[in-house]
């Protein structure tokens, strides 16, 4: 979810909407926002996108100078108006918006019913309000560290009251919240490109802290509601990287600016070997296990990493999906080395497993997209990747250059391991002709829309490849059916036959990767099979690689296979972009998915 909050001596409604417009990748259930009107708060929500809010706030003027706004994608309870944030108490003096979880609104709920409270929804979130009326008695601060005190969960939190209609309180635990302010205004969002377009300077919230904004003024407390000194960090990028640019969806825009992004990632990074004094300290002889840790796209960035550090380490190196990590038994201990690879640097998942990391005293590093997000806030030490910020849903130039940067970090632990790697300086220049390597994909793009037009009439498709390209292959099914909800499976090429090739049948589209010289000739006999089943192939091949029998071949670049991933990754991209548009779908908000998951 996405939340907003606005307090000023200009009407809040112009921030609430724009910010939340910023914050719709985080989710599109349903939207809302609160007014604080001197004589009640206004409060209007609307299923569906933050468009029908609009419409429905179309309808009146308003001009109030405070409110909150929120953004949903729903957990506890449906998509529906009744479960749309923001929630109010029974006399409609105190409302709040929410993101996170609240783990035992169950029993909070049963002792509040106790007390004669009418539930109207059935969220985790409205419990929230109702324990506020219980403990407020006209000092907001006090209800507030009554309140966090017995949630357990997560949650950034604004809350209004009508006894004080210029002030907003704030409260976070494991849920993102960045403050900032002008002369006349103070505001906040659940990410920087909500507040970018008022403010440079912002103040990212800490857990268990509090926050007390009125107009041009933020007051940050700690706990106990001490009052604690933060300084505003200065952020390097302005609105026009928040907007499309003349693209019609996000997502293009994003996967044309990758040789931008991994230029700027690499950027100070290499010389004749990899700059990376965040890790100088490292002392690898310690290190006995790597864990590679994240979810989604950046889980498949973590595979990527998991070959090069067994290619090059010879230090145990396992990937597991964070989601799974947290609730296995794994033995890490202050010998480990765990990396936790996450965009958003706020995945609910990710972020427990680095806390359950910390615990065992591991040495942790991530790769994160986001300056100051929770997940960097708390690991040992933060490696940036620079793709700025990705609005569409399915990653594109956030996972290119998570690629990129991994490359260089496996590099640089292969350097303190005093491992000498083969062809170490052929790499280092492919590395650095990424940006180059990159850019000439891009121009495949009509190649690749005319291959897509093979789904428009299938519902399926599979994707197999050997070693590193089938790292690819996962995220390149992964990318097709998010956006273009056709069915797509990746398969190693090899195991095929143990299963998968029962699925093929004459038109299946296989799209197939063999980039990687040494099994190339596996991966073509295994296609080969499909072929002779009645598959459609699209082959993405290395140079040199070759077979007759496949009618549509498209061949990446001259690159050293370690870093072939990338190149293919692009053509997958516009692969999944252009069957989802052929579809007609949205390419930018997915159904079901929300850009950042915060929630278990
Ligand atoms: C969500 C997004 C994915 C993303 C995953 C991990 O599921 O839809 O695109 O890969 O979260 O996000 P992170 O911010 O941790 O990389």
């Amino acid at each position: 979810c996405g939340i907003t909050a606005f307090t000023g001596q200009e009407p809040a409604l112009p921030f609430l909407l724009q910010g939340l417009e910023k914050l719709e990748y985080r989710g599109y259930d349903s939207a809302g926002v609160s007014l604080v009107d001197p004589e009640g708060i206004i409060t209007k929500k609307a299923k569906g996108k933050l468009e029908a809010l609009k419409e429905e706030l179309n309808k009146e003027m308003y001009l109030q100078q405070a409110g909150i706004g929120h953004t949903r994608w729903a957990t506890h309870g449906i998509p529906s108006h009744l479960n749309s944030h923001p929630h109010i108490n029974a006399d409609n003096t105190i409302s709040i918006v929410h993101n996170g979880i609240i783990e035992n609104y169950q029993s909070i709920k049963e002792g509040l019913e106790m007390q004669e409270y009418t539930f109207h929804s059935q969220t985790d979130s409205e419990v929230i309000v109702h324990l506020l009326d219980y403990y407020y008695d006209g000092d907001m601060i006090k209800a507030l560290k009554k309140v966090t005190s017995y949630l357990e969960g997560s949650y950034a939190l604004c809350v209004t009251t009508l006894d004080e209609p210029d002030t907003i309180y704030v409260a976070k635990k494991e849920s993102p919240m960045i403050l900032g302010k002008t002369d006349t205004a103070a505001f906040c969002a659940s990410d920087i490109p909500a507040l970018i377009a008022y403010t440079k300077e912002i103040i990212a919230l800490e857990d268990q802290q509090m926050a007390i904004l009125k107009p041009g003024k933020i007051q940050v407390l700690d706990q106990e509601g001490n009052k604690v000194d933060v300084q505003p960090v200065f952020v390097p990028y302005d609105l026009e990287a928040a907007q499309k640019n003349g693209y019609e969806t996000f997502m293009e825009k994003e996967i044309a600016e990758q040789p931008f992004v991994i230029k700027e990632t690499l950027r100070s990074r290499i010389e004749d070997h990899i700059l990376m004094p965040e890790l100088d300290d490292l002392a690898m002889e310690d290190i006995h296990a790597i864990y590679m840790i994240a979810c989604g796209t950046a889980y498949h960035a973590s595979l990527y990493a998991q070959y090069l550090g067994r290619e090059w380490l010879s230090i145990p190196i396992q990937c597991v999906p964070a989601s799974e990590f947290r609730y296995g038994n794994y033995p890490v201990d202050e010998h480990s080395l765990c990396l936790f690879v996450s965009q958003s640097g706020e995945t609910a998942d990710t972020l427990a497993a680095l806390k359950a990391c910390k615990k065992k005293n591991a040495k942790t590093i991530a790769v994160c997209n986001v300056l100051d997000s929770s997940i960097s806030r708390i690991a040992d030490t933060t490696l940036y990747t620079c793709a700025g910020p990705e609005i569409a849903v399915a990653s594109t130039k956030a996972y290119t250059t998570q690629l990129t940067l991994l490359a260089c970090i496996m590099l640089k632990l292969a350097e303190l391991a005093k491992v000498e790697v083969n062809g170490y300086d052929q790499l280092l220049h492919d590395v650095k002709a990424l940006p180059e390597t990159i850019e000439s994909m891009l121009g495949m793009e009509e190649q690749m829309k005319e291959y897509a037009s093979f789904l428009k009439e299938q519902h399926d498709a599979y994707f197999i490849g050997r070693q590193l390209d089938y790292v690819s292959v996962l995220e390149g099914a992964l990318k097709l059916k998010e956006i273009s909800y056709v069915h797509a499976d990746a398969y190693y090429a090899g195991e095929l036959k143990h299963g998968p090739i029962a699925l093929i049948e004459e038109g299946t589209v296989v799209i197939a990767l063999a980039t990687q010289k040494d099994v190339a000739s596996k991966t073509i006999s295994n296609i080969e099979e499909t072929i002779a089943r009645g598959a459609n192939v699209i082959l993405i091949k290395a140079k040199g690689v070759h077979s007759d029998k496949i009618a549509h071949q498209i061949e990446i670049p001259d690159i050293h296979p370690y870093l072939a991933c990338l190149p293919a990754t692009i053509l997958l991209q516009q692969f999944a972009l252009w069957s989802a548009k052929e579809k007609g779908c949205n390419v930018d908000q997915p159904r079901n998915l929300a850009k950042s998951v915060t929630v278990e």
